[in-house]
C-alpha cells in the first residue's frame, strides 16, 4: 500500500480508477484533481468515499480543481485530457488530432506535478499516448525510471482477448504482446503470443490471426465508435492498475511499457511500447525482443510515426 496516489483527470477513467484504487486497497489516501466544474472532483470522490463502508476500504482524499490535491503523491496517474470522439459526420479523429488540445493540458499538469510531488512516479494514460508522454518528459527531465505511459499493456489485453476468443480458451491461457507506438502503426508481435506456452498457430489460422492483428490495431476506434461518446475507459484503467500493483508490490513484472529509449532497439530519445521490468522504483529495465525482419520493420514504421508526432511536440512546445 502506498501512502498515497494521485490521479489528474477525474473524467471517465479517472472515476474507474479512483474506485479500483479504493477497492483494491492500493492507498492510504487519494488525491483527484479535475478542472471541471462545479467540482467534479469533490463530486467523485464523495460519491466513492460514501461507498467505502460497503465495500469495507478505509482511505482519505484531497479533491479539488486544484492541484494541490496531489500534495505528496507517491505515484500520479495521468488522465488530464479530451478522449476521441465520433464526429457528427461518423468519423473518428486518430490520437494524433488530439495533440493540440491535449499538449496544453499536460503543461499544467506538469507544473503541478512539479510543484506538489515532483518526486512521484508518473503513468501517463492521456492521448496521443507516445506524445504526450514525451511531453511530460520534456517539462520535467525526471529519471528514465519515473515515467511511463499506459497503451502496450492495453493493446496487449486486447489481442490477447480477440485470441482467447478465436481459440476457445481462457484468456488466462494467453500470453502476448504488442509493441510501438499507441497508434495505428502499433505491431502486434506474433512471434511473442503464445497459448499456454504453445506457438498461437497451434491454434488460430493464419488468415484469423491476420484479421485478429488488424483489429487489434483498430481496437480503441471500434470503441469510440460504438461509445458513440468519448472513447475506452474501463480496460485502460485496468491496465494502469496493473502496471501500478507491479510498482506497489515491487514485482519485478514484465509488462508492455511505454518508456523511455536510450538505445535500446536503435531509438534513442523517445517514449515507445517495448516490455520493461516494473518494480519498486518504477521502469527497471527494457526488454530487448529477438524480432523477424518483418516485426523490426513494422517497429521501424511505427517508430517513425511517433518520431512525427514528438517533433509536433518539439514546435508546439517551442510556441508555448
Ligand atoms: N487538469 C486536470 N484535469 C483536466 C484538465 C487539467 N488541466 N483538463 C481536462 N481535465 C479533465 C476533464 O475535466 C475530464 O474530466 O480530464 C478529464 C478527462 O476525462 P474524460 O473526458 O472522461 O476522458 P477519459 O475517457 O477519462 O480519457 C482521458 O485518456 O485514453 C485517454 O484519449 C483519452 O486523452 C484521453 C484521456
Amino acid at each position: 500500500m502506498l501512502n498515497k496516489i494521485g490521479l489528474i483527470g477525474g473524467g471517465n477513467i479517472g472515476g474507474v480508477l479512483f474506485a479500483e484504487i479504493a477497492k483494491r486497497r492500493l492507498a492510504k489516501r487519494i488525491g483527484l484533481i479535475d478542472v471541471k466544474p462545479p467540482d467534479l472532483a469533490k463530486g467523485k470522490a464523495l460519491d466513492i468515499a460514501e461507498g467505502s463502508p460497503t465495500i469495507m476500504a478505509d482511505f482519505d482524499y484531497d479533491a479539488s480543481k486544484e492541484y494541490d490535491a496531489l500534495e505528496g503523491s507517491d505515484l500520479v496517474i495521468n488522465t488530464a485530457g479530451v478522449p476521441r470522439t465520433k464526429r457528427p459526420d461518423g468519423t473518428i479523429p486518430t490520437r494524433e488530432e488530439l495533440l493540440a488540445t491535449n499538449l496544453k493540458i499536460t503543461k499544467s499538469v506538469a507544473e503541478g506535478i512539479q510543484k506538489y510531488c515532483p518526486e512521484a512516479i508518473i503513468v501517463s494514460i492521456a492521448n496521443p499516448l507516445d506524445a504526450i508522454v514525451y511531453t511530460l518528459y520534456k517539462i520535467l527531465n525526471p529519471p528514465k525510471n519515473k515515467l511511463m505511459g499506459m497503451a502496450g499493456q492495453l493493446d496487449s489485453g486486447r489481442y490477447r482477448y480477440f485470441i482467447a476468443k478465436e481459440a476457445g480458451v481462457s484468456v488466462e491461457n494467453v500470453e502476448a504482446l504488442v509493441l510501438g507506438g499507441h497508434g495505428d502503426t502499433m505491431v502486434p508481435v506474433r512471434s511473442c503470443c503464445r497459448i499456454a506456452g504453445m506457438p498461437v498457430e497451434k491454434f488460430v489460422a493464419a488468415d484469423k490471426l491476420e484479421a485478429i492483428e488488424t483489429r487489434t490495431r483498430k481496437a480503441g476506434g471500434e470503441v469510440v465508435g460504438l461509445l458513440g461518446t468519448g472513447s475506452a475507459f474501463v480496460s485502460p484503467a485496468w491496465a494502469a492498475l496493473e502496471m501500478t500493483e507491479a510498482i506497489i508490490y515491487d514485482k519485478s513484472k514484465i509488462v508492455a511499457t511505454c518508456a523511455l529509449l536510450e538505445g535500446e532497439y536503435g531509438i534513442d530519445g523517445l517514449f515507445v511500447g517495448v516490455p520493461a521490468i516494473l518494480d519498486a522504483g518504477g521502469v527497471k529495465k527494457v526488454v530487448e525482443v529477438d524480432l523477424s525482419e518483418g516485426e523490426k520493420a513494422a517497429l521501424a514504421h511505427s517508430v517513425e510515426a511517433v518520431s512525427k508526432t514528438c517533433a509536433e511536440v518539439d514546435e508546439m512546445l517551442a510556441g508555448l
